[in-house]
């Protein structure tokens, strides 16, 4: 049976991987499995981070990560790692085989000070499908789980970035509605940060 159900800690080892999966050299998928599975455990304590997947017999194939506000959940994440001497050290192994790891974070750092709309809205960070299975409205039904989530608690607009070169990020959230509001670049790549009206 197919079901979208909150993502829980025995989830992490299946959301590290699709999250490495879908964003093939991007959005801290240079981090090894073990290091991403530990990320999202911490992302997972954060009362203002929904996670929810999509579930086909008990494998993960799809998922959504949404905040309620994205520079409080940068830097209590950021806060969570230094503050772990088990996943810094893992941290530091890695920088040493991927260098470009150091970018990677920092520019996920800056992110917040760069997306700069008027108003503080939700946010989507990450939706993944696993690509045996695109175009069978997954990412559809993600969103709509999403936007139930807001709605129940009187939330009617939130926003998601996506970088210039992500063409079918950009058709995606097109068809689920968004609109441009706002461009801008950080090390070299653009991003497009588009808001939803519920
Ligand atoms: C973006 C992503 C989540 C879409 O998931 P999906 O389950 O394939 O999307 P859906 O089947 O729900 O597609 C809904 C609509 O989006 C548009 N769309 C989705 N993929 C598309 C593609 N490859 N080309 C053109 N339009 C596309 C279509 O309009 C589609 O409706 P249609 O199939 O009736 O034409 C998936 O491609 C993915 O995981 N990509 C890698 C990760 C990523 O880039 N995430 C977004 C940035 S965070």
């Amino acid at each position: 049976m197919n079901k979208i159900i909150p993502i829980n800690k025995s989830h992490v080892k299946m959301a590290a991987k699709l999250h490495r999966l879908a964003f093939p050299g991007k959005l801290l998928s240079l981090f090894d499995q073990q290091l991403l599975e530990e990320i999202y455990r911490l992302l997972l304590e954060l009362p203002e981070v929904y996670l929810s997947g999509y579930f086909k017999k008990n494998k993960l194939i799809g998922m959504i990560v949404c905040t309620l506000n994205t520079s409080s959940s940068f830097k209590k994440l950021a806060l969570k790692v230094i503050s772990n001497l088990h996943i810094v050290i893992q941290l530091f192994r890695q920088i040493i085989i991927h260098p470009q790891i150091v970018f990677q974070t920092l520019s996920l750092l800056i992110y917040p000070s760069k997306n700069l709309l008027k108003e503080k809205l939700p946010e989507i960070l990450v939706i993944a499908v696993n690509k045996k299975y695109r175009r069978q409205n997954i990412g559809y039904n993600l969103i709509k789980n999403v936007e139930k989530y807001l709605q129940r608690k009187q939330i009617f607009h939130y926003k998601v970035s996506v970088e210039s070169a992500n063409s079918i990020g950009q058709k995606f959230y097109q068809k689920m509605g968004f609109k441009q509001r706002l461009i801008f670049s950080q090390f070299q790549r653009t991003w497009h940060v588009l808001v939803k009206k519920l």
